[in-house]
């Protein structure tokens, strides 16, 4: 079921989302740097895209693409249309299992969404499912804080610190590339991530998670 929490806050904040978010959702930009090789007309799916910033980026990249979004609010997504982007899919849903098929993507991308999913260990099956083998996961998200007031203000906006993402992604997929810088000089940090499937990981990082 779509959390209407979230869904209610993109409402008001879709409006005003692409003018403000370069103040504090750092390292979007340099995503493109790390957009990896792809075997010919790739299969990418970009997990809460939004109003489209990546979906303009990946179509430039990988102009023979099918490339799908999807963003549980429709708010954000109508953004997307502003972009030049038609023949990019829209899916309007939470992302989970029965989004799509096994084995269907070449890239999946998450910017700035999957700390704000509830339950990374479910999420983090899903991307495994709907990735073909050796398919390959971008990630660019909050990392850590050591400020707890900082973290509370940020869970009342819908993003959790805790568990810590990038240690999770660390054990489920097989690191590429790993990449943390500071924001603010150090009130957090934000990490890039792309990894690849890896076998048995769904077991692995099960007794870590509470
Ligand atoms: C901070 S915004 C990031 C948007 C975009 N990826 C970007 O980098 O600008 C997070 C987006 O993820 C979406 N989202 C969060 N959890 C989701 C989920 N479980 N399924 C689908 N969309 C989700 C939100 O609706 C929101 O549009």
């Amino acid at each position: 079921m779509i959390p209407t929490d979230i869904k209610s806050y993109y409402r008001l904040h879709s409006k005003f989302y692409d003018a403000t978010r370069w103040v504090f959702l750092f390292g979007r930009d340099a995503l493109k740097k790390y957009f990896p090789e792809l075997p010919d007309n790739p299969k990418i799916l970009d997990v809460g895209c939004g109003t489209g910033k990546h979906l303009v980026q990946l179509q430039k990249k990988y102009p023979n693409a099918d490339i799908t979004g999807i963003d549980l609010s429709g708010d954000m997504l109508s953004f997307v249309n502003h972009k030049n982007v038609a023949s990019i899919k829209l899916k309007n849903e939470l992302y989970s299992e029965n989004s799509f098929k096994d084995n269907e993507f070449d890239l999946i991308l998450c910017s700035y969404s999957l700390t704000m999913v509830d339950d990374l260990k479910s999420t983090f099956e899903d991307i495994q499912k709907h990735l073909k083998p050796n398919g390959l996961v971008l990630v660019v998200d909050f990392d850590s804080t050591l400020f707890t007031l900082f973290s509370k203000w940020m869970k009342k906006n819908h993003v959790s610190f805790e568990p810590n993402l990038f240690k999770l992604l660390d054990e489920a997929f097989e690191v590429e590339i790993k990449s943390t810088r500071k924001a603010y000089f150090g009130l957090y940090s934000y990490s890039i991530f792309l990894g690849k499937t890896k076998e048995m990981s769904f077991l692995k990082i099960t007794d870590n998670l509470p």
